[in-house]
């Protein structure tokens, strides 16, 4: 079975690009799994709440995840053309600890919708200098900026654009034969 860690990073109850990764969740092959993994519940980076008491619950949770993961796909929204501060805050705290080596040498692939024009283009520009310091392969052959996301999705953030659903599958399949 191949694994892969997907984290959204938007913390919105019908979050467009939560529901962009569980569209992603079903659109692959039987001995495939995305895991979604959840940044609800890590805290902001404190490094004296980590000296104090080491790496949060939930911190842990995704090392685990993450460690147990042949890739990671991150969806990001984005926020002031950059990448949104809690999806951030929640890598940040994933590189400590053991965490660093967990990243080294993975392949990680970046996708993100925004009810803009742009559909989280300077977002997943922004993720790069970060994977790079994190020494990761990030997977570029493919690439998927949902925009004018509001008619793609219902009032729940679930995907009911079947060309939208299209793209998807197929960036995900190219991500897939990447691993
Ligand atoms: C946004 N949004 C946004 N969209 C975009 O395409 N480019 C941007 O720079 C920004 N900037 C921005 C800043 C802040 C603080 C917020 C709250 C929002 C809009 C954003 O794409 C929209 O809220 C999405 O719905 C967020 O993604 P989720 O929560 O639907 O996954």
């Amino acid at each position: 079975m191949t694994t892969i860690l997907g984290l959204s990073g938007s913390l919105r109850r019908a979050s467009f690009n939560a529901g962009l990764l569980r569209a992603a969740s079903e659109c692959v092959p039987d001995s495939v799994e995305i895991q979604i993994g959840s940044i609800r519940d890590v805290p902001l980076y404190d490094a004296d709440m980590e000296g104090e008491s080491g790496l949060p619950a939930a911190v842990q949770t995704l090392q685990e995840q993450l460690a147990a993961a042949d890739g990671l796909l991150l969806v990001t929204p984005e926020y002031n053309n950059g990448i949104p501060g809690v999806f951030k805050n929640a890598i940040d705290w994933m590189s400590r600890g053991p965490g660093l080596e967990l990243f080294v040498g993975k392949p990680v692939a970046v996708i993100g919708v925004s009810p803009g024009g742009f559909g989280t283009i300077l977002a997943q520009n922004h993720w790069m200098p970060v994977l790079r310091t994190l020494r990761m392969r990030p997977w570029v052959e493919g690439r998927l900026m949902v925009s004018r996301a509001t008619p793609l999705f219902d009032g729940d953030g679930n995907l009911t654009d079947a060309k939208t659903r299209e793209q998807l599958a197929a960036f995900v399949a190219g991500f897939i034969g990447a691993l």
